[in-house]
């Protein structure tokens, strides 16, 4: 068997054409929905993934703003500046990239956004409505993954989940993501023993662990849908995903390439999500 192509960059050109209809929408009532996001010290996946947020803002006709802030940059100032972007009319939107430097808690910096202009959903208050499945900002990258399924016409109730990672970012909100969709969802970790037993067994297997191909061809359920969060450089430059595709691709019914998988739905999400809490501030909301 070979896999279908699970195409990211297809399918997130469809869904932003979706989102920019309720963001024409709203400036039509005038209103902007505006992102701002901010990045602390020069860590360059970070440039390059925050370059390429502000860029899907642009393409859609969104006010967005790339603040950067020194690597040294007190925790105080960094919370003051979050301060006044809460205030900000302009600003719906506030990501703060992840990782900050060490000498920042991270934790007080997703509690000092406010909840409503939370386009990560990492907040506390947001992660608990998701908890609740009450979602109100789903984090990006799960969320986008669970479009590419719906996309594609993958059905999850019922199914057999597998997430492979528990990352605060991806792994634990997307088993949630899961189970709210009614999947029977398993959580793995590094440390799990024999983790092939859990991968073969999965209808749906989801990977964000950051290791190069871990997961190979043997450890897949023929017909499996894959969906390979991972985003690796290679020493010879290449870029690759957690999921070895080769032999993976072989065996799946459907999987992510890496390049052109979730990436782009990562950013769409984002967009998605800062047009959402622009309906959900100025009252137009859905
Ligand atoms: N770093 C890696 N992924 C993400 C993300 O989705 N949001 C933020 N804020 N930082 C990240």
């Amino acid at each position: 068997m070979t896999a279908r192509i699970i195409d990211g960059k297809t399918i997130a050109q469809q869904v932003r054409a979706e989102w920019k209809v309720r963001a024409d929408a709203l400036k039509a009532r005038g209103i902007t929905p505006g992102l701002a996001v901010i990045i602390v010290g020069e860590d360059p996946a970070s440039k390059v993934y925050v370059a390429n947020k502000v860029k899907a803002c642009a393409e859609l006709g969104l006010h967005s703003e790339h603040i950067m802030l020194s690597a040294d940059i007190p925790e105080a100032n960094l919370l003051a500046r979050i301060a006044e972007l809460n205030n900000d009319t302009k600003i719906h939107g506030i990501l703060v990239q992840l990782p900050v430097p060490k000498h920042i808690d991270s934790n007080k910096v997703l509690e000092a956004i406010n909840p409503d202009k939370d386009v990560d959903g990492f907040h506390p208050e947001n992660v608990g409505a998701l908890v609740t499945g009450n979602m109100r900002f789903a984090p990006c990258t799960p969320y986008g993954a669970m479009v590419l399924l719906e996309k594609c016409g993958i059905s999850i109730e019922g199914k057999h989940a597998v997430v492979v990672g528990r990352s605060n970012i991806v792994g634990k909100p997307m088993a949630l993501m899961l189970l709210q969709a009614n999947a029977t969802v398993t959580i793995c970790t590094s440390k799990t023993q024999d983790l092939a037993k859990f991968t073969r067994d999965a209808d749906i297997l989801v990977v964000a662990t950051g290791k190069p191909k871990m997961i190979t061809g043997n450890m897949i359920k023929p017909g499996a849908a894959v969906i390979d969060v991972g985003i690796n450089r290679l020493p010879d430059g290449k870029l690759c995903g957690d999921v070895d595709f080769d032999s993976a691709k072989e065996v799946a019914g459907w999987i992510t390439p890496v390049p052109g998988g979730v990436g782009p739905m990562t950013i769409t999400m984002l967009v998605a999500n800062t047009v959402r809490a622009a309906e959900r501030i100025s009252g137009f909301g859905k």
